[in-house]
């Protein structure tokens, strides 16, 4: 069912787990990612970037394909249909396409505008029962065409926009979209941990999820993460496949130009890289 990621993160941040948050491209990503979730029996988020919402079409077209999808796939684990790093107008698009859940991202902002606009944004999302993520700090490297330079997020700004009653905070902790160069010198602990103190029972959400070693994963889940966020993993896998399945003249055997055909070794892809995950983050038989 698709509902808001408020009750899920609050369990998860209880429970010390983290709800993965996979970003969709089309059809079979979001498929794939719903059998992993009902398959690990695990509540999951399906991230949608304003980019790949323009590339679906319009964010009508991606929350009626998953409200749909849910139904006849007969998808029983809690759904969150997320914007993922919404700008404010596309962050009132999405409330109007009938998404669960969008994150502003004000971070790119001086903190005042920042906190007046997400407090605004508070306040709508309390009437529709959606839930809300902020940003504080910057997430680095490059998603969708949102630049980031990855300053670690200052605690108090944290607090303050904590406290406009946000369901969940994104902070920068030296995190980066994409993969991480061989030079990155790791997640800071440090800053995680001030903003974690400052913050009480705050869900964070860990951003840039792709690449990160499984023990600092660990570290962070036990530093308050509740939320992390995996886009290029998915990609990586479902483009690895595809290749292999090319490259091995498949698609010239038999019918194996058809689509359903040709998208299958992917799409399995996705769907095992979601289920390992969950593992990790700790979320399975959570639902
Ligand atoms: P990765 O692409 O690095 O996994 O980051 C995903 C993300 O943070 C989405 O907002």
């Amino acid at each position: 069912m698709l509902v808001s990621a408020k009750e899920m993160l609050t369990k998860a941040h209880e429970g010390h787990y983290a709800v993965g948050q996979f970003n969709i491209n089309n059809l079979e990503w979001t498929k794939s990612i719903l059998l992993a979730a009902e398959e690990a029996k695990s509540p999951v988020i399906l991230g949608v970037s304003e980019g790949a919402g323009k590339y679906m079409t319009g964010y009508k077209t991606v929350a009626a394909m998953v409200k749909a999808m849910i139904e006849e796939l007969g998808i029983t684990v809690p759904v969150a249909l997320h914007l993922d790093h919404g700008s404010y107008e596309g962050c009132y698009k999405c409330i109007e396409a009938g998404f669960s859940s969008i994150m502003f991202d004000g971070s790119h902002y001086p903190i005042a505008e920042n906190v007046a606009k997400t407090s605004e944004l508070v306040k709508v999302c309390a009437e529709k029962g959606m839930s809300l993520e902020a940003e504080v700090g910057a997430i680095g490297g490059e998603e969708d065409g949102v630049v980031g330079n990855g300053e670690c997020a200052d605690p108090n700004e944290g607090k303050m926009i904590a406290d406009l009653g946000v369901t969940m905070l994104a902070a920068g902790i030296g995190n980066i979209h994409g993969k991480y160069p061989a030079n990155w010198p790791g997640l800071s602990f440090e800053t995680l941990a001030a903003v974690s103190e400052k913050v009480g029972d705050m869900p964070l959400v860990l951003h840039g999820g792709t690449g990160i070693p499984e023990e600092m994963i660990k570290k962070a889940i036990s530093l308050g993460v509740s939320k992390i966020n995996v886009n290029t993993e998915c990609q990586l896998a479902f483009a690895a496949a595809t290749r292999e399945y090319i490259e091995a003249g498949k698609d010239q055997q038999g019918k194996g130009f058809d689509p359903r055909k040709l998208l299958a070794p992917g799409a399995a892809a996705i769907k095992a890289t979601v289920i390992e995950k969950m593992q990790l983050f700790g979320s399975v038989g959570k639902a």
